[in-house]
């Protein structure tokens, strides 16, 4: 056994001087591996005598938690020193001011949108959504634009096949809306009154400084038994005066066309001394109502469309419509 006093002594001399936790390990195997030499003295027990093997048996693994016991020690040596120089080498200046978290903020156009929404909602205006994919028939069928009118090319379309586009604009929710509401209405006999605004993304092959291939649309309709012309203006005008925050600004409706109403109008809006367009109305066209179902007898009521980075220009003060989508955090920030 003084093989054994030997192999403890060679062990506790090594591991003494290393430093790294790497070779630390490399070197433990020498001893307690599988080839190692403290392992082959445990095998060798069985070539003993019935009565050596015990005291032999006792005297290695005795030998062998000394081993482990000085390699732990020596483990957490090695990393308290590494602790100790990491800690003197990052020198903490507790004087210094704090780094701030970086909050987050919403998006221009985001807030322009949760602005109209809010304003429309404390007049009765409930909000409604489609898909951005949507049928030929919804994006211009049933908004009377039948096959080869001419008006198919008012929008430059992107066609996903024959039959599905990205949505040119936000007016196909009026008609899924009325589908599905004029239903409910006619189970019911009661008498529709559809107040919906319905935000979202649009898209055309567009671009340039105020137009951009993809943009946000809030369409507004009001159907009902006696809504006219003059409901249509005073309620783009009180929403834009409440939006812009100003009781002076002043709305024009210019005569335009739109397929899908009648008759129809181009808004303006006062803005520096001159007028800018902010979007189109007017009365929902009777063939519209038509595809839903409604009787254009009885019912009748108006629908607009607004550019909500029109809207968010103006009101920000921005000239280049693309800044909206560049990313640039620079640009965001101003407006958190
Ligand atoms: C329409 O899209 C009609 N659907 C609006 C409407 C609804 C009329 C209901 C009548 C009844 P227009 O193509 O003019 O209309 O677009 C409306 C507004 O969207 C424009 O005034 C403009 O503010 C905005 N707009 C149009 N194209 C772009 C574009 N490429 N980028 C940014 N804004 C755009």
């Amino acid at each position: 056994m003084q093989e054994l006093q030997q192999i403890l002594e060679q062990a506790l001399a090594q591991f003494s001087v290393i430093d790294d936790e790497v070779e630390l390990e490399r070197v433990k195997a020498r001893y307690l591996g599988k080839e190692g030499s403290l392992t082959g003295l445990l095998k060798g027990l069985g070539k003993l005598s019935a009565e050596e093997r015990p005291a032999a048996g006792a005297r290695i693994n005795e030998v062998k938690q000394q081993i482990e016991d000085a390699l732990q020690t020596r483990r957490d040596s090695i990393q308290q020193r590494a602790l100790n120089a990491k800690l003197e080498a990052e020198s903490l200046d507790v004087t210094l001011p704090g780094r701030n978290a970086s909050t987050g903020g919403l998006h221009p156009v985001t807030r322009t949108l949760e602005r109209i929404e809010t304003l429309f909602n404390s007049i009765g205006f409930a909000v409604a959504e489609g898909p951005e994919i949507e049928t030929d028939f919804y994006n211009f069928t049933a908004l009377n634009i039948p096959e080869d009118h001419p008006a198919r090319a008012m929008h430059d379309t992107f066609y996903i096949d024959d039959k599905h586009v990205l949505r040119t604009h936000t007016s196909p929710i009026q008609i899924r809306y009325m589908e599905a509401h004029m239903e409910k209405h006619r189970q019911q006999e009661t008498m529709p009154d559809i107040r919906i605004i319905a935000p979202g993304r649009v898209y055309r092959v567009d671009s340039d400084a105020t137009h951009s291939p993809m943009f946000h649309q809030v369409e507004g309709l009001w159907i009902g038994e006696k809504v006219s012309f003059a409901d249509l203006k005073g309620v783009v005008q009180s929403f834009l005066q409440r939006f812009f925050e100003s009781d002076d600004l002043q709305v024009r409706f210019r005569p335009s066309f739109f397929p899908f109403t009648e008759p129809s109008a181009e808004m303006d809006m006062s803005w520096k001394g001159g007028w800018l367009e902010i979007g189109g109305c007017g009365m929902v066209h009777p063939n519209v109502l038509k595809h839903v179902n409604i009787d254009s007898e009885k019912y009748i009521g108006f629908a607009f469309g607004l550019g909500v980075e029109r809207l968010t220009m103006l009101r920000y003060g921005v000239n280049d419509l693309r800044l909206f989508f560049e990313n640039d955090v620079q640009f965001l920030k101003q407006f958190s």
